[in-house]
Formats: structure tokens, sequence, C-alpha cells
């Protein structure tokens, strides 16, 4: 309705609606060092075409006559209700695309009631960013001071996050040319650092004030959140100091998720960071139905790592995701149009996952299963 719609008011969406064309429009639209900082992976960047090649491994057969007229997207995830099994992944220090950065996406996010995972490296204070968003989860890069990792965890229980994700597979950054080749970093310097300029635990380790002293403030933030890996034993810290759901994002082996299930964790995110940390590493798809048949019946399974369109969507429940989480293209919608452009990137992503899981013959998410798919 609404193409016909806007077709007659000569309207015309602020710009592309098709998620595989997303990221050239961005390319012409942004500058070099923004660009370079979203679009970037690891190394060769083959991880990123593995992320993308195990979509096109997977075929989807529709079946017909299902009565799917009337449908719904609807499911819940670790207590969290959301129109459709789609959030945004944690992206950090978004104002590099757009000056609103997190604001706008939270808004955006908001206004369709899909949750956001705001990062650790926000561009703006927790507290700021909940104020502008509807359902939220926080993600946690572990910083390596306790008291830093506790008075973070507290400050986004009070500000309503719901669930805790802790990302384990950036302990330190790796080999990225792309990040390397650009001048991005005066953008990180000013904008990376909002949720540490706010936190006390932070300051106090400080002999000046991050006003003072800018670049001691940004040292101490990397040095705390880059270099130490964590161990298996150090979760039940994470127990202590956060009582709602955790989730464990950046499983790709089966034994890590098994881990993750017996220490109690009460989720996973299967994804290799969008292809940005291990270059050569398995497409993240590829490892999904092992890991679900692993712990899908004692976890929530979530997914991400070159999710585009609906039936990628689809193919990810179908191969046991309870849901997905949707990465750049979300930000090139920031970066194209402001709250705006994520809106519109969203509800493309929204209306073609329903229309494609009607035309499959299912009625709702908890319809789809393994017998959606075939490998190619
Ligand atoms: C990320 N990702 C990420 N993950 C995280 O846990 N905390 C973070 O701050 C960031 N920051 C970040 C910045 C940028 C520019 C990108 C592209 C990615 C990883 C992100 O949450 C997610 O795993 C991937 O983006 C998913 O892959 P796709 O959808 O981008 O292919």
């Amino acid at each position: 309705n609404e193409i016909y719609l806007q077709g007659l008011a000569e309207k015309t969406p602020p710009f592309t609606t098709d998620a595989t064309r997303l990221e050239a429009v961005a390319a012409e639209a942004f500058a070099p060092g923004p660009f370079g900082y979203v679009a970037g992976g690891a190394g060769s960047g083959a991880t990123m075409r593995a992320n993308r090649d195990a979509f096109d491994r997977w075929r989807i057969v529709p079946r017909m006559l299902a009565d799917a007229t009337e449908r719904t997207l609807d499911t819940t995830v670790l207590g969290t209700a959301m129109p459709a099994p789609v959030l945004l992944a944690p992206i950090g220090v978004q104002s590099i695309v757009h000056p609103d950065g997190e604001l706008a996406t939270a808004r955006a996010a908001k206004a369709l009631g899909v949750p956001i995972v705001l990062s650790t490296a926000s561009s703006y204070a927790l507290e700021e960013v909940a104020e502008a968003a509807g359902p939220r989860w926080f993600q946690l890069y572990w910083p390596n001071e306790p008291e830093v990792c506790a008075s973070l965890l507290q400050r986004a229980k009070r500000a309503g996050y719901e669930v805790l994700v802790v990302t384990l597979d950036t302990w330190t950054l790796a080999w990225r040319p792309q990040d390397l080749d650009q001048a991005y970093l005066p953008f990180l310097r000013a904008t990376g650092v909002a949720n540490a300029f706010t936190d006390p635990a932070f300051l106090a380790g400080l002999a000046k004030s991050p006003a003072d002293d800018q670049a001691m403030a940004v040292l101490r933030w990397v040095s705390l959140f880059t270099g130490q890996d964590k161990s298996w034993d150090r979760l039940p810290f994470l127990r202590e100091h956060w009582d709602g759901p955790i989730v464990l994002k950046g499983i790709q082996h089966p034994d890590d998720a098994r881990r993750a299930a017996d220490a109690g964790m009460d989720g996973i995110v299967v994804s290799n960071h969008g292809g940005r940390q291990v270059d050569g590493a398995v497409g993240a798809l590829e490892m999904l139905p092992e890991i679900a048949s692993a712990v899908g019946s004692r976890m929530s399974v979530l997914f991400d790592s070159g999710v585009r369109t609906g039936a990628d969507v689809l193919k990810a429940l179908a191969l046991g995701a309870d849901a997905v989480l949707l990465g750049r293209p979300y930000v090139y919608g920031l970066g194209l149009g402001g709250e705006d452009g994520v809106r519109h990137v969203l509800r493309g992503l929204l209306a073609d996952l329903d229309l494609t899981l009607g035309l499959c013959g299912r009625r709702s998410v908890s319809e789809v299963d393994s017998s959606l798919v075939r490998s190619a």
C-alpha cells in the first residue's frame, strides 16, 4: 500500500530501500574515514565475505495455501518482548557517522519497538541514551578494573537496561588495515568515551579531569578495555554484579557454547563481530546449526554477522537462532539520514521479513524451523 501511495504523492524514500546496495550508497556519501570505520573488517576481508557466502549456501523452500494472510513477527527473547526477532547490534562511537549518533538510533528503534543493544563505547552516556530509548540491552566490553566494571553495570541496571551482553571476541583489537589507513582516530578521541568520562570509578583513577588532560583520559580508556583476555572462571563476577539475564557475544564453537550454558549464562550471540576480528575465520552462519543443536534447548541463541535481508533473518531462525542482531546496515542509515535513515533501514528489513515469512507459508516466528531451508 505504501509503495502505491508514495507513488501517487510522487514521494521517494530518503535513499535506497535495497539493503544489498546500502554499502555502495554509503561509500559515495560518507567521508573515507567514517566509511572505513563502519565497512572495514579484519585483514583481507575474508571473514566478511565468508559471512555473506554462508547465507548463499542455504535456500528457502516456500509452502503454498498455508493461510498466511494474517501473521505476526512478535516474539519474546530473555523476557524482552519485541515486534520482530531483530535487535540493533551494539556499534560503538556512532557519532562518527552522524552527530546525533546513538540518540538518533535509539529514537528510531523506539518508534518501531525494536530493542537496541547499547555499546560500552557509545558516543553518548548510557543514561542519556536510556532517556531516548525504548527496550534496551547493554553491551559490556569487560574493563580490566573490577571497580569500573561494577560501576558500569550498576549504572546500566539503574538506567533500565534489561539484559547484559558481554562481548568476548574483542579483548584486543584485530589487525584492521582500513582503520590503520584512515585518519578517523581524532573522531574517536572526542566521542568514544562518553560512558567512561561520566563514570565515577573511571574518573577516580585520573590525576586530572578529562577536560584538563584529554590525552591521559583517552589513554586510560584504551588501557582499560584492551589487551587482557578474561577466563571462564571470571564469569561469576558478572553474575554477582548483574541480576538480570547475561548473554555472551562472539561465540563460534559449540564447545564454548556448552561452557557458557554450563556456567549458567542465559544466552549467546553466535557472531564473529561482522568479520572484524579474525581474518580467515569461518562464516558465522556456518557454525549456527551445530551450536544451536548443542545448546538451543538450554539457553537463548542469538545470531549476527552478515544479516542484510528478510530472507537472511529467516535462514538464521531456521538454523536455530531465536533472534538476530543487525549491524552495519542501520549505521549506514544513520549516516545517510540520521534518525529517519535508521527508521527507513529498519522498516525495510521488517517489511521484507514479514512479506517473506508470509510468502513462505508461515504465520509466525514459531512456525519457522529447519524444514524452511535446504543446503544449496
Ligand atoms: C561493531 N561491533 C561491535 N560489537 C560490540 O559488541 N561492541 C561494539 O562497540 C561494536 N562496535 C562495532 C562497530 C562497527 C563499526 C561495526 C561494524 C561492528 C560488532 C557488531 O555488534 C556486530 O557483531 C556486527 O556488526 C554484525 O555484523 P554485520 O551485521 O555488520 O555484518
